[in-house]
């Protein structure tokens, strides 16, 4: 599978990079939206399409405008803003050139497209690193201002781009279907209640929702992080394309149903983005604004009518002042996307509603199979027994697998709906979906707790049912700490709150976000709750890249006023850190995913003693062998009958992989001296390559000469670990 992935990843890598380098050499400049500043009174335009070619410097156009007002003379500004900086910044008096021939302004239609080739001298004014970096952030604005009286007469501004952007059709496709795949390997080992590959599921949504709700602040992301954080926009279920049925769908259940607030549209935000945000950077784009009141009211008729006029060519009238701008936060997020802000609850909703049509269809396909199986006898008695018993648990822990992945969109996006002042339906079935989560979530959360509660820890490696239901939420961790999953719920539902109602502040949801992060590496590193050290410090090393990240974005405050060049530097190392994080969890899966399963074999059968010499082998703890499915009525019996644990009284079965018959030879299966459990130190980790030294973040203890160059097997460490909890345990009875 690893092949797979790398080959997978490499074609991708080439495509994109292909694409993007092709698009360098093309080189081009092109307007990517038009609005108008201040209403149209002099101008209006139809159509505004220019870009500008580098490798012939030429400029192609596609313009459709004309010019309405008669006798008036102006003079107009022209203002190129490129990451805050202006390059351009002239005005023209046009009563002094061609003379006079634009003045007073003639009436004008204006329809046609051309290429011309521009003199030489212009070329030079383009840096040619404005064609090759992502997400280029700048707008030009053109103002016509009446000579003598100085009114605006009118105001457009287009927004530039290179047509390069972090957002990638193609990294949406490889982590969707890497994340597709990793679901169906994951259903396959789950079979196997402690399989870690499931888990491993989980952290890796985990780890793309929380780029993607990183982006939900109300920050002033450089557009590159924006563009970025939409590659993972599906794991909150938000999927859009262009003008799709869905979105018409709900436009007419919120109009039917008393909402107010903007429709989806299949044409770019970008147009509609707060103007002191980025791409525009800027607090003068709002000193058109002053002239809007200096509108006489005569004015003002006129302006009523071409604006009826305007809106159904599509170009908007967008000024600090009107209600149609976007502003940060999830706003700018999903309408990049061609999802109305009103519109992100449904779509969640929706798309959930598949999702359960989907899980239903599976489970509905999985009971089909057993009856069948059961009818026409298909395979062993016992066997279909035992799948018989094992399927009802098996649907529970899928049903709160999902329901953990859905936790976060529905929450947020819930909470959101309900400071918005639209439609009552949508708000209904927020409140339905937030229940119905609450519930699906906590209810097992409150089994396993209860549970403990009555008689202790263990009863949950015991009890058959618990484990195999809701295992999920605690097999990763020790018996000791199955607590340790509430901080990851209590954490997401806190985000929610301030994604949601703090929207306000950017600063406030920014530190917030920060000490909630800092909450949950200091949870990994003082209580270290994973049954294997290289799970803590993959644990660990994901908290501490969100630590990261979230600091970094203290620089998008708004009021902290960082400078667009180096905002948009800070984008791209939070998308480059993210990204490595994505990299590393994705191999951590390949590890995982039983590849290494075809080298166990191999060496079962060719040697004993090789069992310590792969570099593999530090990576598995799933179980292999298909009988050992821990259950009261099998109590760990091997494949030929025999009772594997000579001294059964010894060893309370707290851990299925205690007892699972990896390795008969394994002298540590039943010895439970002092002297296995100091092993704790030497344990080799689960990236598969022992880690250097200074990895050891140790506040607990300290480490031994052996952590250097560990080969001991996974299970045997898993081992010492448990053997270790017992002993606790056993020193400390329960009153
Ligand atoms: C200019 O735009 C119009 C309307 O979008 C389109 O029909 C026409 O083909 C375009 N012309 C060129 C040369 O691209
Ligand atoms: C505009 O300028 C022309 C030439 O300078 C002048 O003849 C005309 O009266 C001016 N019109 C207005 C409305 O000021
Ligand atoms: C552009 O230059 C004019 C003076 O030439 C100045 O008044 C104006 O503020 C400048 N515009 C911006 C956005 O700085
Ligand atoms: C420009 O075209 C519009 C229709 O698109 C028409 O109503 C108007 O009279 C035309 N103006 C001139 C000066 O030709
Ligand atoms: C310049 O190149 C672009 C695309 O390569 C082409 O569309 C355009 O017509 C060319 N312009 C001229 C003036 O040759
Ligand atoms: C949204 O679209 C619906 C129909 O699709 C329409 O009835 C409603 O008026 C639109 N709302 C707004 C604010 O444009």
């Amino acid at each position: 599978m690893f092949s797979s992935l790398a080959r997978l990843r490499a074609i991708a890598f080439t495509f994109s990079s292909l694409a993007i380098l092709s698009h360098a050499l093309e080189g081009s400049l092109f307007t990517s939206s038009v609005t108008y500043c201040a209403p149209p009174e002099t101008l209006l335009i139809q159509q505004f399409d220019v870009e500008y070619f580098a490798a012939n410097n030429s400029v192609s156009f596609n313009i459709s405008a004309e010019s309405v007002d008669s006798n008036v003379n102006v003079s107009a500004s022209m203002l190129v803003n490129v990451f805050g900086i202006q390059p351009v910044n002239i005005t023209i008096d046009l009563c002094g050139i061609l003379n006079g021939a634009l003045c007073p302004l003639p009436q004008y239609n204006f329809t046609g497209s051309d290429s011309i080739t521009l003199p030489g001298s212009i070329s030079s004014n383009f840096p040619s690193i404005a064609f090759i970096i992502p997400d280029l952030e700048g707008y030009a604005q053109l103002t016509l201002t009446e000579v003598g009286t100085g009114d605006v007469k009118a105001c457009v501004q287009a927004t530039l781009s290179n047509g390069l952007s972090t957002h990638q059709r193609a990294v949406e496709w490889t982590t969707g279907s890497l994340t597709l795949f990793t679901l169906f390997v994951a259903l396959w080992q789950s079979c196997f209640p402690t399989a870690i590959l499931p888990h491993r599921l989980l952290d890796l949504v985990n780890l793309f929702q929380s780029v993607a709700v990183s982006a939900l602040l109300n920050l002033n992301y450089p557009v590159t992080y924006i563009s970025y954080a939409l590659n993972f926009a599906w794991s909150l279920s938000l999927f859009s394309s262009g003008d799709d049925s869905m979105q018409g769908a709900i436009n007419n259940m919120r109009a039917l149903t008393g909402g107010g607030l903007a429709n989806s549209t299949s044409s770019s935000a970008v147009a509609f983005v707060n103007r002191k945000l980025s791409p525009f950077n800027s607090d003068s784009a709002s000193s058109s604004s002053g002239s809007i009141s200096s509108l006489s009211s005569l004015a003002k008729r006129t302006v009523e009518s071409s604006l009826l006029h305007i809106q159904q060519r599509d170009v908007a009238v967008v000024t600090s002042e009107s209600d149609n701008v976007l502003s940060a936060g999830i706003p700018i997020y999903v309408s990049t996307i061609n999802i109305a802000t009103a519109n992100a609850f449904m779509t969640v909703f929706l798309c959930t509603l598949i999702l359960i049509a989907n899980a239903l269809f599976v489970f509905g396909f999985g009971w089909l199979s057993l009856f069948a199986m059961e009818r026409y006898g298909i395979g062993r008695e016992d066997r279909r027994i035992q799948i018989r018993r094992a399927y009802s648990p098996w649907i529970r822990a899928w049903t709160l697998r999902l329901s953990s992945v859905m936790f976060t969109p529905i929450v947020v996006f819930a909470f959101y709906q309900w400071t918005l002042n639209d439609s009552w339906l949508s708000i209904l079935f927020s409140v339905i979906a937030f229940l119905g989560i609450m519930s699906a979530v906590c209810y097992p959360c409150i089994v396993v707790i209860r549970s403990v509660r009555r008689s202790e820890p263990s009863v949950l490696y015991t009890d058959s049912f618990l484990l195999k239901s809701y295992g999920t939420l605690y097999t990763q961790y020790l018996p000791s700490r199955y607590y340790i999953f509430l901080p990851l719920i209590i954490v997401a539902f806190s985000k929610a709150i301030i994604v949601a109602f703090i929207s306000s502040s950017g600063m406030a949801q920014v530190i917030l976000f920060l000490i909630l992060e800092i909450a949950l590496v200091f949870r990994v590193l003082l209580f270290r709750p994973h049954k294997t050290r290289g799970a803590d410090i993959f644990s660990a090393f994901l908290g501490i890249v969100r630590v990261v990240c979230t600091g970094l974005m203290i620089a998008f405050v708004q009021s902290i006023g960082v400078k667009p060049i180096p905002r948009y530097a800070i984008g791209l190392v939070l998308a480059v850190i993210n990204s490595i994080a994505i990299l590393v969890v994705f191999f951590n899966l390949a590890l995982h995913s039983g590849i290494q399963r075809l080298w166990k074999r191999r060496e079962a059968t060719s040697s004993s003693s090789s069992s310590t010499s792969s570099s593999l082998q530090g990576s598995s703890n799933i179980m292999l062998e298909k009988n050992v499915t821990p259950s009261p009525e099998y109590p760990s019996s091997d494949p030929f009958g025999r009772p594997r644990n000579p001294t059964p009284e010894r060893n309370v079965p707290l851990d299925p992989e205690i007892n699972q018959p990896y390795s008969p030879s394994s002298p540590t299966a039943t010895t439970t001296d002092y002297a296995s459990t100091r092993q704790r130190d030497s344990e080799s980790t689960n990236f598969g390559s022992v880690l250097p030294r200074r990895w050891s973040f140790t506040p607990l203890h300290t480490p031994t000469e052996s952590s250097g160059l560990d080969h001991t097997p996974p299970f045997e460490s898993t081992l010492s670990r448990t053997s270790e909890e017992q002993i606790e345990q056993a020193s400390h009875p329960h009153a």
